[in-house]
């Protein structure tokens, strides 16, 4: 048994998790998942890739494997469909999304947009049509013990949380970014690729952290803070602030 703690809707690709998944007979193994995938730009088709590899590289006879219904979008027309071409998916109209969340039992949904406000909005709007979100987690995720992850949090590839670091629902974690030890991420919250949040600090719900950031021990985000990218935080960031730098100041505030 694995003993991080994951949300129950959860596809996960390291090889603590797949233990947790394995069954002796086929017959035995999860249904397929499906899901939708809400949102139609680059972050979705990063999140498209992770469900693709976890498909690719999970065995259909022991593994629930994942099938995406479509990348819902409110005006489909109006993005670039080539990202997605050759990788069995169409973009579809988010307003088709409310008949099938009715008709298909069991939908599972990942909020797949940029802004960490915008993930809440859709987050709202999906579970009063009854959407359940789903977390998936790369393979390649080094994911400590006593971890807690979220609901709907995305895990890409390359990541390292270690252990009793906790992760909120609907966080995305790109790719290469490092969250030390019994750190808290709050919900909503966004780590950019190649950040690391050292050991024992708060991230406040919906902050941003930014590419190569660096925020050392023991601070604390305040909520829908940006950290820039590269910036090296050496002191507490207040709620709603953007700091960039080395060591990190203030250049604009929400408050
Ligand atoms: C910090 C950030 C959010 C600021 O964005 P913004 O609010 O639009 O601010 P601006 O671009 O107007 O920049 C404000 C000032 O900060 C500077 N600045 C912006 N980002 C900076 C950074 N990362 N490091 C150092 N200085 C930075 C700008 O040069 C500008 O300085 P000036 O006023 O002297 O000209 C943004 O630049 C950033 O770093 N975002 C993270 C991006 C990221 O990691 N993306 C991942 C994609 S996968």
């Amino acid at each position: 048994m694995f003993q991080s703690t994951v949300a129950s809707a959860a596809i996960v690709g390291s090889a603590a998790y797949l233990a947790g998944y394995a069954h002796t007979a086929a017959t035995d193994r999860p249904p397929m998942l499906q899901v939708a995938l809400i949102g139609a730009s680059g972050h979705a088709s990063d999140v498209l890739s992770l469900i693709e590899s976890l498909n690719r590289d999970a065995p259909a006879e022991h593994y629930s494997h994942c099938r995406v219904v479509g990348l819902f979008h409110s005006d489909p027309a109006s993005m670039d469909s080539r990202r997605f071409e050759d990788r069995d998916v169409e973009v579809l109209a988010l307003d088709t999304l409310v008949g099938l969340a009715a008709e298909m039992t069991g939908l599972r949904y990942i909020a797949c947009v940029g802004y960490p406000s915008d993930r809440q909005d859709v987050a709202q709007s999906a579970a009063v049509v009854g959407l359940e979100p789903l977390t998936v987690v790369h393979r390649t995720a080094a994911i400590g013990t006593n971890v807690t992850l979220g609901t709907g949090v995305v895990i890409l590839a390359q990541t390292s949380i270690s252990p009793v670091a906790s992760i909120g629902d609907h966080s995305y974690i790109s790719h290469g970014a490092l969250v030390g030890h019994d750190t808290i991420i709050g919900a909503y919250s966004s780590l950019m690729p190649g950040c690391s949040v050292s050991g024992d600090c708060i991230v406040g719900p919906g902050s941003t952290i930014g590419s190569n950031a660096t925020v050392l021990e023991k601070i604390e985000i305040g909520a829908g803070a940006t950290v820039g990218a590269g910036a090296v935080v050496t002191r507490n960031v207040a709620a709603g602030d953007t700091v960039v730098g080395a060591p990190a100041k203030v250049v604009s505030s929400r408050r």
